[in-house]
């Protein structure tokens, strides 16, 4: 199944909207029984800006599914393509347990949101 996620992810790819950075990067959620897919999307405002990660995300909350079993992300990087950390900080609100990370050389490894994210925000007491 993480291969097919990944799959998913590098064919998204080629929708990424990146004349920005022309870095185009595709992501693949799977959420409850389904694969909701995602592409950058970049505005000339920069911080407009969405990543794949958070658009697959959100499709799938939008479709009302939010049992997140796993995630893969691809780019065309020689190296692995990391979730940034605002869509780490997404994944631990929404609980995506496992991150499937492309190596930029046909493979990919996998890596638990605690692995990437392990002092996520989440207790908005501490800052009051
Ligand atoms: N980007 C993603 O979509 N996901 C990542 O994991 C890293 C960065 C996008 C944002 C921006 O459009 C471009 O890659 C360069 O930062």
């Amino acid at each position: 199944m993480h291969q097919r996620l990944m799959n998913e992810a590098i064919r998204v790819k080629d929708m990424a909207y990146a004349p920005y950075s022309d870095f185009r990067v595709g992501a693949a959620v799977l959420a409850g029984d389904k694969i909701y897919t995602g592409c950058n999307i970049e505005n000339i405002s920069y911080g407009a800006t969405c990543c794949a990660e958070r658009v697959a995300i959100f499709k799938a909350i939008s479709e009302g599914i939010r049992d997140f079993k796993a995630i893969a992300v691809a780019s065309d990087s020689s190296g692995p393509t990391f979730p940034c950390g605002i869509c780490l900080q997404v994944m631990a609100e929404f609980n995506v347990p496992k991150i499937v990370v492309s190596d930029g050389g046909g493979g990919y490894n996998e890596y638990t949101l605690d692995d990437l994210l392990p002092w996520a925000f989440d207790d908005i007491s501490r800052s009051l």
